[in-house]
Order: structure tokens, then C-alpha cells, then sequence
């Protein structure tokens, strides 16, 4: 990082890194408009030329720390590989798990962002660790002692949204009693992270847009501009390249913000990941409540290694804490949260069940394989009877004409509990 520093040269009106974000925000416009005209894309071109001219006039020492760190990542490097690499250069991780290659090579992307003032755009399905990113870009950047601000701006009123971000003076507005900083400002000179970026409505997308073009804020009801400092990481579950088709996204604004665009993969894209992941996890659940690692029966790993996780990493960790939380010593299946539960496999009349199966433990002999599948058999019958009872135990004896207290006592012994199918259908 200090090399970076010496590298701009004290002479030069823009520095190496500078120029280089230019020439990007220039090649994002050129590739993703589809509103230029062919003069305005020969005058963008020109402009690009000659920015690579001043590249080329700036002297090897000063291009020389930005061209190594932006080396091309060799294909033939194993995950291993990669990930020691990065150890190797004081990559700081922020706790971030995974060897998964896609994952990798967002982290040596931000890790080559990182140390730059490039506006850094990621985006991915919620809980893919979005906002761990932005952490770990702003930990691994010249700015890692200065502010980190996060903001969602999906969770801000309209009317205090300008506010919130630039700050205001005091009487600006009713309930305005003292001056007071925004965002902005709160994080000159480090980083502010715009989560949900996508939910800005249009007003605060023209003034955003403003801020990054002068670099200065005002405060509401001040008409005194303020110079800021900040890097800006935004992020988004959201397409903005569809918003921006439909209008509801500048598309000016989304050039601005996606200098560097880093996506990152749903889990479901990187199941090779879940049994570190569920290791991972289990041990910082401990840690936090105190206890040994839960132990997790065999049909539950099972069932783990194959949910789709529609909320991503979040959802997975969510799910290992409540189990470590629940459970006595090993955790089963009775331990998931009631919505996951209702997506395990049905099983088949057999008692065997399909993709990322429940099925009978293997058994050693052919009795205790009957046994195993009759009380297979026994719960899916229960749990199924449950579901359709809307979770009313008098209201599945009656159904199925059984004594309420057996089944009472059958429900004990699959650990199924009536209350987790209350509201599973609502
Ligand atoms: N690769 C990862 N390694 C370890 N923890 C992760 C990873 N990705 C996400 N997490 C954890 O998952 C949760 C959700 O991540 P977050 O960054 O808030 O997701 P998003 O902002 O995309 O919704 C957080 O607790 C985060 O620490
Ligand atoms: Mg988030």
C-alpha cells in the first residue's frame, strides 16, 4: 500500500490510478450504452486514447505497482493454491470461508480493487455475503483505519433520505434542531457502503450521481459545498442493468458505480462448499454458546449437503445455529426450522426417498432394513398427516381414527413436534 502512495507521482495533475478509473468508466460507458450517438462515441474514444497516451508517458516505477498487482490469475492454479497465495499477501479475510474457484477469484479481484479508489459494484443473491465483501475490500485498502459507513439505502424514508446521506443544517426542515453530518461526510477519507442500491429511488439516484461527479456534498438547506473523500462499495440483489433497462436505474449512475463489478454465486452453484461451510459454522456456534459441537445425524448431513438454500450462506448459518441451539447432543432432522423442513423430499411408498434422501440408515441385515423403513414409512405418514391437519393432533387422530394419546406417543418417538406444522400452510 505505501508503494502505491510513493508511486503517484508528486508532478503528475492524476495519478496512475486516477487515469486507470477513467479509462474504465470510459470502456463501461462505450460497452453497455445503448443510447450513443457515433459522434459521442468517437469523442468517448478520443478521450480514451489519449488517457492511455498519459499512461504510456508515466515512467515504469510508477506503473510498475499497479501492472503487478494486476497479473492475470493463472487457470491451471488449484483453489489451495490461490488461497495460499492471497495468505501469502496479507490478505486480510474478514472471516470470509470457501475455496470455491468463482469465490476466489472474486477475492483476487478484490484484493487488486482493494488498495485503489475504484467504485466497486457486487452484486448476488441475498445472504451470499455481499456486505462480507464490502468489509473485506475496505480491510484490505489504504483506508482500512479510516471509517467504514454502511447505509441501506432500501431502509431510508424518501423524504430523509438526502439527510441521512449528505447531512443536514440546523431549521432545514421541521424537526431540524441542530446541524447534523451525513453518511457522506461521517465517512470522509474511508468507506461507504451502499447496501440495496438498487431500492434508491430515481430522486436520490441523480443526487448520488451529482456527489460522485464533484466529490462535494451539501447539506439540506446549506449552499455550501463540502469536499468528501469516500470509496464507494454499493451493493445489489437486484439486476441493475434490468432496472436500468426499464428505467428505473440510471444508467449514468450504474457506470459510475460498476467500475469494478464483482458477482458472487449463489451457494447452491457451490454445494462442493456446504460440508466446510457446516464445519465452519458449527464451531463458531459453539464458541458462542458455549457447547461442543453439535454432532449431526447422518439422513440431516444429508439432507444439508443438498437444499437449494434459497437464503444462501445466511440461511445455512442461520440453520446450524438454531440446531446447535436445539439440539442435545446430535442434531436430526426434527431440529430444522418448520419452512425447511416442508421441503424435504416426500417420501416414496418404499419408504426411500429421492435427491438429498432421508432414507433408511444402511442397515446391516435384512430385519433391521425392514425396520428402518417401516419407521421411515411411519414418520413421513405422520408428518404428512400433520401438514394436512394444519398441525391439530385431535384433529389428525380423528382423521385417521387413532387414539389421540398413541399417536401422542408416536410423535414423541420421531421427535416430530405438532407445533412446527401450525403455520406451515398460511
Ligand atoms: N464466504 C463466506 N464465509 C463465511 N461467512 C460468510 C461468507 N459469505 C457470507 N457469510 C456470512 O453469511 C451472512 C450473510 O452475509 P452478508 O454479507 O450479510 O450477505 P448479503 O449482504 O449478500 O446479503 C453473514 O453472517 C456473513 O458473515
Ligand atoms: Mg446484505
Amino acid at each position: 500500500m505505501k508503494i502505491l502512495d510513493q508511486s503517484t507521482h508528486a508532478g503528475s495533475p492524476i495519478s496512475y490510478a486516477g487515469i486507470i478509473e477513467r479509462i474504465e468508466i470510459l470502456r463501461s460507458t462505450l460497452r453497455w450504452s445503448t443510447k450513443l450517438e457515433r459522434p459521442e462515441i468517437e469523442r468517448l474514444l478520443r478521450q480514451s486514447s489519449a488517457l492511455r497516451d498519459e499512461v504510456m508517458r508515466m515512467s515504469f516505477k510508477e506503473r510498475f505497482v499497479t501492472a503487478a498487482a494486476a497479473e492475470p490469475t493463472r487457470a491451471d492454479r488449484s483453489p489451495g493454491e490461490c488461497r495460499r497465495a492471497l495468505l501469502e499477501r496479507s490478505f486480510v479475510f474478514e472471516g470470509t470461508f470457501g475455496d470455491n474457484p468463482k469465490l476466489l477469484e472474486a477475492l483476487e479481484i478484490a484484493e487488486k480493487a482493494a488498495p485503489t479508489d475504484l467504485p466497486v459494484l457486487i452484486d448476488g443473491e441475498s445472504g451470499t455475503g455481499k456486505e462480507l465483501m464490502a468489509r473485506v475490500i475496505h480491510a484490505n485498502g489504504v483506508r482500512a483505519d479510516k471509517p467504514y459507513i454502511s447505509v441501506n439505502c432500501g431502509a431510508i424514508p424518501d423524504n430523509l433520505l438526502e439527510s441521512e446521506l449528505f447531512g443536514h443544517r440546523k431549521g432545514a426542515f421541521t424537526g431540524a434542531f441542530h446541524d447534523r453530518k451525513g453518511k457522506f461526510e461521517s465517512a470522509h477519507r474511508g468507506t461507504i457502503f451502499l447496501d440495496e442500491i438498487g431500492e434508491l429511488p430515481l430522486s436520490g439516484q441523480v443526487k448520488l450521481l451529482r456527489v460522485l461527479e464533484s466529490r462535494e456534498i451539501q447539506r439540506v438547506g446549506s449552499d455550501e459545498p463540502t469536499a468528501v473523500d469516500t470509496r464507494i462499495v454499493a451493493a445489489t440483489n437486484k439486476n441493475l442493468r434490468r432496472l436500468c433497462d426499464e428505467g428505473k436505474f440510471r444508467e449514468d449512475l450504474f457506470y459510475r458505480l460498476s467500475v469494478i463489478h464483482l458477482t458472487l454465486p449463489p451457494l447452491r452453484e457451490r454445494k462442493d462448499e456446504i460440508p466446510l461451510l457446516l464445519e465452519y459454522f458449527g464451531d463458531e456456534a459453539a464458541e458462542a454458546l458455549k457447547r461442543r459441537p453439535v454432532k449431526m445425524a447422518r439422513r440431516l448431513r444429508e439432507f444439508l449437503s443438498h437444499h437449494s438454500y434459497p437464503g444462501n450462506i445466511r440461511e445455512l448459518r442461520n440453520i446450524v445455529y438454531r440446531i446447535s441451539c436445539l439440539a442435545g447432543d446430535t442434531a436430526d432432522l426434527e431440529h430444522l426450522p418448520a419452512d425447511v423442513r416442508a421441503t424435504l423430499p416426500a417420501p416414496t411408498a418404499h419408504g426411500a426417498t429421492g435427491k438429498g434422501g432421508t432414507g433408511a440408515p444402511s442397515a446391516s441385515s435384512l430385519s433391521e432394513a425392514k425396520r428402518a423403513a417401516s419407521d421411515e414409512a411411519e414418520k413421513a405418514f405422520l408428518e404428512r398427516g400433520l401438514q394436512d391437519a394444519g398441525g391439530m393432533v385431535a384433529e389428525l387422530a380423528r382423521r385417521c381414527d387413532m387414539n389421540r394419546s398413541h399417536l401422542q406417543v408416536l410423535l414423541k418417538k420421531h421427535g416430530i413436534r405438532s407445533k412446527d406444522f401450525r403455520n406451515l400452510n398460511s
